[in-house]
């Protein structure tokens, strides 16, 4: 009798007493938990791990993007050169998609007072007081308003900035590509005082977002995204070119990087064109809705410039006077969910300068 009364409470007291040990939880016990969903969430969360497989071998719920993925609008960050010599080479053709308006050379100015006077001078003269100081040997060249610096192509001085030459360092990381422009065209203002020449404040495409307004390829021409980008042609000419250009299409997934067989008539205007005028020179401009999905999305505006380059060259232009640009998904224009809108970004335009 007084065992079982023992064994009774024993099991009465014993419950509770079971249900708070196993609410503990230490260290590596979880203990139990009776309601996991409300700790546990049913929904992946970004910094939770999941199983291991194939696809995912780090068990990462948040996924690192494809390689080569560009946020949008960050497009203008792409740049085709590598840093090598032959990067360096290259860049010469290099254009500004960014004009020299007054407004940018003065935003250039204001950006060059912080990121560049204290070694080449406030006016460029290689006197600000880290080359005064002899902290560091100036470059080979005196100052801004040498021959040097004037004649430098202002590709090669773009990639100069993005990633440094000699003892100067990269300056990618302070400034946007919008801002090496403005900064660049400021350096050339220095390099030729009263001499340089502004581009028409209308015509500003300063900011990533302003591209938005440049429509088709008459703005190109007019020479809005280049700086000393003049046609070279008569305006009957330029209607010619634009026309042709206008017609140029791609090809959607998958052969995205595939002119139309279309295109081929109206660039073969542009070739005979070209052809008969060897001192142009022509830069095309590869435009594109890059989705984020696509592994090379990054370079596909590049490609299809490259492909029309190298169609112009199989048609008998001379491949120097040739150069390929990219512009960013900022020009582009239309709801991206719309399939007419994706085939009206599918088109390349071109500068044509001497
Ligand atoms: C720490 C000092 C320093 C700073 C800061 C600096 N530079 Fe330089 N820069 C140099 C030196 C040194 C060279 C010569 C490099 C060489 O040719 O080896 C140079 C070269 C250049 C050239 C010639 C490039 C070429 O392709 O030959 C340009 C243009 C230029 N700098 C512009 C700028 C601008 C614009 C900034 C600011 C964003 C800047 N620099 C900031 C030290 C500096």
């Amino acid at each position: 009798m007084k065992l079982n009364n023992l064994l009774k409470y024993g099991i009465i007291l014993s419950i509770p007493a079971l249900g708070l040990v196993s609410c503990v939880s230490s260290g590596d016990n979880p203990g139990i938990e009776y309601a996991p969903n409300m700790y546990v969430s049913q929904a992946y969360e970004p910094f939770s791990q999941e199983k291991k497989f194939d696809y995912n071998p780090n068990g990462m719920t948040m996924r690192l993007p494809v390689n080569g993925t560009v946020a949008r609008g960050q497009g203008s960050f792409i740049y085709p050169h590598a840093n090598t010599g032959d990067g360096y080479t290259a860049s010469a053709g290099f254009t500004p998609w960014v004009a020299a308006t007054q407004t940018n050379v003065e935003e250039g100015q204001r950006l060059y007072n912080i990121y560049c006077w204290h070694c080449h001078g406030k006016k460029g003269k290689n006197n600000g007081p880290i080359f005064k100081d002899k902290k560091m040997p100036v470059p080979s060249w005196p100052n801004y308003q040498s021959e040097y610096i004037q004649n430098l192509p202002v590709g090669k001085a773009y990639h100069t900035i993005t990633y440094g030459k000699g003892l100067m360092g990269s300056h990618a990381f302070m400034l946007n590509p919008e801002e090496r422009w403005k900064v660049i065209h400021y350096v050339k203002s220095l390099a030729y005082g009263d001499d340089f020449k502004f581009a028409p404040e209308a015509s500003t495409s300063g900011e990533g977002a302003d591209i938005d307004e440049i429509e088709g390829i008459s703005s190109d021409v007019d020479g809005t995204m280049g700086v000393h980008h003049d046609f070279p042609g008569t305006a009957a000419e330029k209607a010619m070119i634009m026309t042709a250009m206008s017609k140029v299409d791609f090809k959607g997934f998958p052969n995205r990087r595939v002119m139309k067989a279309s295109s081929e008539g109206q660039l073969d205007k542009v070739a005979v064109y070209l052809a008969k005028h060897p001192d142009f020179k022509a830069t095309v401009v590869g435009q594109t809705w890059a989705t984020l999905t696509e592994e090379g999305a990054a370079t596909l505006g590049l490609d299809r410039a490259k492909n029309i380059v190298a169609y112009l060259t199989s048609k008998g232009v001379n491949a120097a006077n040739l150069s390929a640009r990219n512009v960013a998904d900022a020009g582009m224009t239309g709801d991206i969910t719309s399939s007419a809108d994706r085939q009206a970004n599918r088109r390349a335009e071109i500068e044509i300068y001497k």
